[in-house]
């Protein structure tokens, strides 16, 4: 059976006390859902505040990001350990605004992977494609090169907890979503592509929605068979909106 899961990415949002308030929220809220595991991603500053918020709850905490080394002189980096050691339990690596801004390729995401993974972090693992690949009819080749030169080089061990998650980038903040059809048919081909080197273990993969998730559509494309989840951006930053989410299974 696949985790359901409910990712929330508060990006650069909230100030502290606004980021304990909403966790605070959240855990108050939480009990009201049945068989989905939520996961929030406050900015670094937050965690630790948050993981205390959060520490008896079912809700995990996770990083947006990770450094690319294992420490030194590296200014501005927060190392996995670092973020392990505080309670952090996953981290989204990958993620398109990463990717684009910050110019990460696949050889850094290859080597936050294995130190996320040698620190006992959880990737979620982010691959989409943007608005003139996928009018051109390339978003299917787009997410097989990300899995395949990233997601490929994992064991068979670390692939059993990676979660994957489809945001194409046409959608992200624009208050457009793919179609619970077109969510479908890529998450269809993404646990294809897994399964293609993996075998039968990606019929357990964890495979997340984003890209304007909200309360009103989150039913409609998690109804859809490969769809396992989502992973939040803007209505993550609303307790009840989030966790109206977790609650369209
Ligand atoms: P959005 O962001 O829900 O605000 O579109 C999703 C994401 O980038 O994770």
């Amino acid at each position: 059976m696949r985790k359901q899961i409910v990712a929330g990415n508060w990006k650069m949002n909230t100030t502290p006390a606004e980021g304990v308030k909403l966790a605070k929220e959240l855990v108050a809220l939480e009990g009201s859902l049945n068989n989905v595991s939520l996961i929030i991603a406050p900015p670094y500053t937050h965690l630790s505040m948050i993981q205390d918020v959060i520490g008896k709850s079912s809700i995990a905490l996770s990083s947006q990001n990770c450094a690319d080394e294992v420490k030194g002189a590296y200014t501005g980096e927060v190392s996995a350990s670092m973020l392990a050691s505080i309670g952090t339990e996953y981290v989204i690596l990958g993620h398109s605004e990463r990717r684009q801004y910050y110019s990460e390729t696949s050889e850094t995401l290859n080597k936050k992977m294995a130190l996320a993974y040698a620190n006992g972090l959880t990737p979620i693992y982010c691959v989409g494609e943007n608005k003139e690949e996928r009018e051109a009819g390339r978003h299917f080749d787009v997410c097989r090169k990300q899995i395949e030169e990233v997601v490929y080089n994992l064991t068979e061990e670390q692939f059993d907890t990676l979660v994957v998650a489809y945001e194409p980038i046409w959608a992200i903040g624009t208050g457009l979503t793919a179609s619970s059809d077109q969510a479908q048919e890529i998450h269809a081909f993404i646990r294809e592509v897994l399964t293609s080197k993996f075998g039968a273990k990606a019929e357990n993969t964890s495979i997340l929605y984003g890209g304007s998730c909200k309360p009103g559509n989150a039913q409609e494309i998690f109804s859809k068979k490969d769809v396992d989840g989502g992973l939040i951006g803007g209505a993550a930053l609303v307790a009840e909106d989030f966790v109206a989410i977790a609650k369209s299974f």
